[in-house]
């Protein structure tokens, strides 16, 4: 059976005492036994600093987007070589808060989740409806249409990414999608991955969206749900600590 992977999205929290201080909690709760894989998206100013915290331990280092150019005259931006300087392992892409406030497409999200594979980078391709388009029936077209354009522009590459399913209306709100909600969309893009790739079933599937201490367990029995992306609840060590025992 595929080990599960454990993400945290720090989003934009930390400092250099809080990050050092979240992080040093979870190594020693960790202690030697992890039942999976485990990695935390940090801020980009902060991957050097967490780099140095993780150097041989279970925990990756990811970071929370990548651009979508590989050098030069791109002000703010941050390539994918500059992200393996750190040892980055994966990419998180697309995340509906990129999607809304900074205006990406499909096709940029594709490109990025591009840019990563070709630096050796994991991407974790975040797909997901909003309230309104659940309420409109449309969930199963909303979350194919967005993962078909990472299809379609990373061919055989595809079994190399990582996706999370994450419903708009369930992030940082509390409101999680019951553990069937989220198994449905699940098996409907396991589906779309298994027409797009003969290796599909080795294709983590994360589930995001208010993951918590409390209903993690639940939601990762599912048979196609195979990790978490965890915002809010991965800031607190105790709490990012259950989750990952919940996988065991
Ligand atoms: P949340 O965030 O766990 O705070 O809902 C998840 C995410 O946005 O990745």
């Amino acid at each position: 059976m595929m080990k599960k992977l454990i993400a945290g999205n720090w989003k934009m929290n930390g400092s250099l005492a809080a990050n050092d201080k979240l992080l040093k909690d979870i190594l020693a709760g960790l202690g030697q036994q992890a039942s999976c894989q485990i990695a935390v998206g940090v801020p980009a100013v902060y991957l050097a600093q967490c780099q140095a915290l993780l150097a041989g331990t279970k925990i990756d280092l990811a970071s929370q987007d990548i651009s979508t150019h590989e050098v030069g005259a791109y002000t703010g931006e941050i390539s994918g070589a500059m992200l393996m300087d750190f040892g980055v392992r994966y990419a998180i892409v697309g995340h509906s808060e990129r999607r809304q406030y900074h205006g990406e497409t499909d096709e940029v999200v594709a490109l990025k989740a591009q840019r990563a594979l070709g630096c050796g980078i994991t991407p974790i391709v975040c797909v997901g409806e909003t309230l309104a388009e659940r309420e409109a029936g449309q969930t199963d077209e909303v979350v194919k249409r967005q993962l078909a354009a990472v299809i379609h522009a990373n061919g055989h590459c595809i079994s190399e990414v990582v996706v999370a399913y994450e419903p708009v209306w369930a992030i940082g709100t509390g409101k999680t999608a019951t553990p069937e909600m989220a198994q449905q969309v699940h098996a409907v893009l396991r589906a779309q991955l298994k027409a797009a790739s003969e290796h599909a079933d080795r294709i983590k599937l994360l589930y995001g969206g208010s993951m918590n201490a409390a209903n993690a367990a639940s939601l990762l029995a599912q048979p196609d749900i195979d990790g978490g992306l965890i915002g809010g609840a991965a800031l607190k060590a105790q709490d990012f600590l259950t989750i990952i025992a919940a996988t065991a």
